[in-house]
């Protein structure tokens, strides 16, 4: 059976935890494909709200297979943190929760790397969740890394030692002198590893072409966003790995002919954490209020999200990088009782109005034209049904399919599995 693929459109924090539980039902095996512990992916059920770094978003269902693939990375301290959350849940870790061997290791000192590359940019910093993700996926494409499949070779340490020596190396590199206790981390980590190593490890490309030959249904879930996509994103300020739909064909070993639907997920407005350009952000009450309404504060990291009005120039691009062909519309609940809504819909750029991404969104040449629609008063929260929709959110969503050309067949009205209306 073919594969299908759940990301996000924005610069992450869209809502992919919470629709990869709700879609999990409809499939045998959900896998990651890129990302690490930069990523938080939240669900809520039960009154219970869980927050996932690098476990799967269909581990609470008991019939799915959850595997992360070989384009992840992995940090086995954040690893052991999440499985000591799942502990009280008793689910059958070892059966359910399977790793690539392909998948690279995010060592302590990659950690450090990152917070001395951060600390050495000053004014210029990317905003990184600081979890060791450039430098482990800098490890990967200098071919330095060490993978999971490493753990199980007798010289793992000695490879670990070699390069944890260099990584000091570089620390001492770096103008930013942070101090660290490498003693403590690795007790930490080898801790970890040891935990990570009584879990199942396999060769996921094989894996997932034997499930899809016996008919299985996959669905990958990408972390982050669109426009944190190292090379589609507001480079530099994006994450390390390719979050577009390519990056699940390498980050899975699926190959292209076999993804069938791809889900795009964004939220009704735009948020973004870390820095970068973010040509509709509002510095006003509005915004404010979205970040408070919308309790848009980071998953991983705690830190408020910059907030703005939906930019479709952006969303155009990413539908059409990513070759969507459905969509799904997060926290519309959260624009309740504005009476005016914007959508960008167009860049000044330079002088001249345009209506794609140029190369350059910095403030300085980027200007955002609106589109105003009336906006709705109606608490959407407890809505069940599509007939339930005021007619302003209707026409906002009817205003989108027709510049988008490709259907919203969810609308997520709130962060419980519950809900969410199925058009
Ligand atoms: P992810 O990284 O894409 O999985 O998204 P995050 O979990 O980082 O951020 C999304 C946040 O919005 C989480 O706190 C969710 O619980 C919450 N959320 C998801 N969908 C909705 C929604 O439709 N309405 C509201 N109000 N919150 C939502
Ligand atoms: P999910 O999967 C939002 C951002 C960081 C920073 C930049 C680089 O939850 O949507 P990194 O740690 O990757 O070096 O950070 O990318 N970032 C995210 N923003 N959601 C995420 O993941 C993110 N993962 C990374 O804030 O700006
Ligand atoms: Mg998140």
């Amino acid at each position: 059976m073919a594969v299908d693929l759940l990301l996000g459109l924005q610069w992450g924090d869209e809502g992919k935890g919470k629709i990869v539980d709700v879609l999990t039902k409809n499939y045998d095996i959900i896998a990651r494909f890129q990302g690490g512990p930069n990523a938080g992916h939240t669900l809520e059920f039960d009154g219970i709200k869980h927050v996932l770094h690098t476990i799967p978003s269909g581990i609470f269902h008991e019939n799915a297979i959850n595997l992360v693939g070989n384009g992840v990375v992995i940090d086995p301290v954040i690893f052991k943190k999440e499985l000591d959350n799942l502990s009280k849940f008793k689910l059958n870790i070892k059966e359910k929760l399977l790793i690539s061997r392909k998948a690279h290791l995010i060592l302590p000192t990659h950690r450090l790397l990152d917070a001395a590359s951060e600390a050495s940019k000053g004014k210029a910093k990317i905003g990184s969740t600081l979890k060791g993700i450039g430098p482990t996926y800098m490890d990967k494409t200098g071919r330095n890394g060490i993978r999971v499949g490493d753990l199980e070779l007798d010289d793992w340490k000695d490879r670990y030692t070699a390069l944890r020596d260099k990584h000091i190396d570089m620390i001492d590199f770096y103008d930013a002198k942070i101090e660290y206790n490498l003693d403590e981390l690795e007790t930490e980590f080898f801790k970890a590893v040891e935990v990570l190593k009584s879990l199942t490890f396999i060769d996921s490309e094989e894996y997932l072409y034997q499930a899809q030959q016996a008919g299985k249904s996959i669905l990958a879930e990408g972390a982050q966003g669109s426009l944190l996509d190292i090379d589609f994103g507001t480079y530099p300020y994006v994450t390390s790995s390719n979050t577009t739909a390519a990056g699940a064909c390498t980050g899975l070993g699926v190959a292209p002919g076999q993804i069938a639907e791809v889900f795009g997920i964004f939220k009704a407005y735009t948020t973004r954490v870390g820095s970068g350009p973010f040509p509709t952000e509002l510095f006003d009450e509005v915004g404010a209020t979205m970040g408070r309404v919308g309790n848009e504060f980071g998953a991983t990291t705690g830190r408020p999200r910059r907030c703005g009005w939906l930019d479709l120039v952006a969303l155009k691009y990413a539908v059409r990088v990513n070759g969507v062909t459905q969509l799904m519309m997060m926290k519309g609940d959260v624009l309740s009782g504005f009476d005016t809504l914007k959508i960008c819909t167009q860049y000044k750029y330079k002088g001249e109005v345009i209506d794609h991404l140029p190369y350059n969104i910095e403030p300085e040449n980027v200007e955002p034209v609106y589109t105003e629609m009336k906006g709705w008063a109606e608490d959407l929260t407890k809505m069940q049904e599509d007939e339930q929709l005021p007619k302003e959110l209707n026409d906002y969503i009817d205003f989108l399919e027709k510049e988008l050309h490709v259907p919203i067949k969810i609308v997520s009205v709130g962060p419980d599995r519950t809900q969410t209306i199925h058009r």
